[in-house]
């Protein structure tokens, strides 16, 4: 496994960028705007194709580099389904999983520090975001917050990891890398409380000064959204109600981007093909099956994802491999359902 922790020393934030192998996929983990140049050359210098960013939660103390990185090498973005945010490629909620090849990450819903706040295991390891972090907690006092919550996140489900598991968590201010649960069991003083009525005073009576970018974070990160306008410009989406009147036509060839996890768990339109994003360049070069098909039946290739995004992102993968007619689905099954669109499972 390739497996790095980057720190940026403004936020003392950490990102982590995870893969099983050289010249394989890449998944990010907290991402700073600022750093987003030293993740695309570590990428290249690894030889790694980034696939997926995720962050644990919505950010107070620095720009997440979601957008930029999405942006700049066509991955999709990840967060959990509670988050603030205005679109982002894929939302995760408890027990599902993120994976890329070779990697597979447990999806904790772990509420308290933020109400969109995740913890991420894999294997021997755990991403902690602002929920657990070494010999302390994640504030909880804004962003709705609530103490019971952390509380329960922390008692509940991280501590109940084995004790050996690795805490990596998203912020450190004095140096620490890396602890372990049982570590954190024994040592945290956060944790040394004997019921969730201790731990919710000791929460309280903080009184922490607001973090210095949190008036320019929280409506930035707020706002990650991939820009559509070119897409909307030239004619290559759909609304929802059009792509409906179009349901069952023949000279449409729906095709669905979306994992298999996220097909099982949300539905499918009836009678779309299945092409997940990742591979979608080798589907749509001239040779490729989306490619043939197109030119072979004279169909208009109908992309749809959860959101728009992945879509938007493949109607100019199309558009740039000559398949002109190709168009998108805009806000994806999530607003194909809002217009009451079939789904079968
Ligand atoms: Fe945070």
């Amino acid at each position: 496994m390739i497996f790095r922790q980057l720190f940026d020393s403004t936020s003392c934030t950490y990102t982590y960028l995870l893969a099983s192998r050289p010249g394989g996929e890449a998944l990010i983990i907290d991402p700073v705007l600022e750093k987003a140049d030293r993740y695309i050359q570590l990428l290249r210098e690894l030889d790694l194709r980034l696939v997926k960013a995720v962050d644990t939660h919505l950010h107070a103390d620095h720009i997440t580099g979601l957008g930029a990185l999405r942006d700049r090498t066509k991955c999709i973005t990840v967060m959990g389904e509670q988050s603030g945010v205005d679109v982002v490629s894929m939302r995760v909620a408890e027990g599902d999983r993120i994976e890329i090849e070779g990697l597979s990450l447990g999806v904790l819903y772990t509420p308290g520090h933020t109400d969109d706040s995740y913890c991420f295991v894999m294997d021997d390891r755990v991403f902690t975001g602002d929920t657990l972090l070494i010999r302390g907690t994640g504030r909880t006092d804004f962003q709705n917050g609530d103490p019971v919550a952390q509380y329960d996140s922390i008692f509940n489900k991280l501590l109940k990891l084995p004790g050996d598991t690795l805490v990596y968590p998203a912020h450190d201010y004095k140096g620490d890398t890396v602890s372990t649960i049982e570590e954190e069991r024994a040592w945290n003083p956060r944790l040394q409380v004997a019921s969730c009525a201790e731990y919710v005073a000791l929460m309280r009576g903080l009184n922490l000064p607001n973090p210095k970018m949190m008036d320019v974070a929280v409506p930035a990160n707020a706002h990650v959204g991939l820009a559509q306008e070119k897409v909307l410009a030239a004619g290559w989406s759909l609304t929802p109600q059009e792509a409906l009147d179009l349901l069952g036509r023949p000279e449409i060839a729906l095709v669905d981007l979306r994992e298999r996890r996220e097909r099982e768990k949300h539905g499918v339109i009836p009678g779309s093909l299945h092409a997940p994003y990742p591979d979608l360049a080798e589907y749509v070069r001239p040779g490729g099956m989306l490619h043939e098909l197109a030119a072979a039946t004279g169909r208009r290739l109908v992309f749809y994802c959860a959101f728009g995004e992945r879509s938007a992102m493949a109607v100019l993968a199309a558009q740039e491999a000559g398949l002109a007619k190709a168009c998108h689905i805009q806000g994806g099954i999530d607003a194909w359902k809002k217009v009451n669109g079939p789904v079968v499972r």
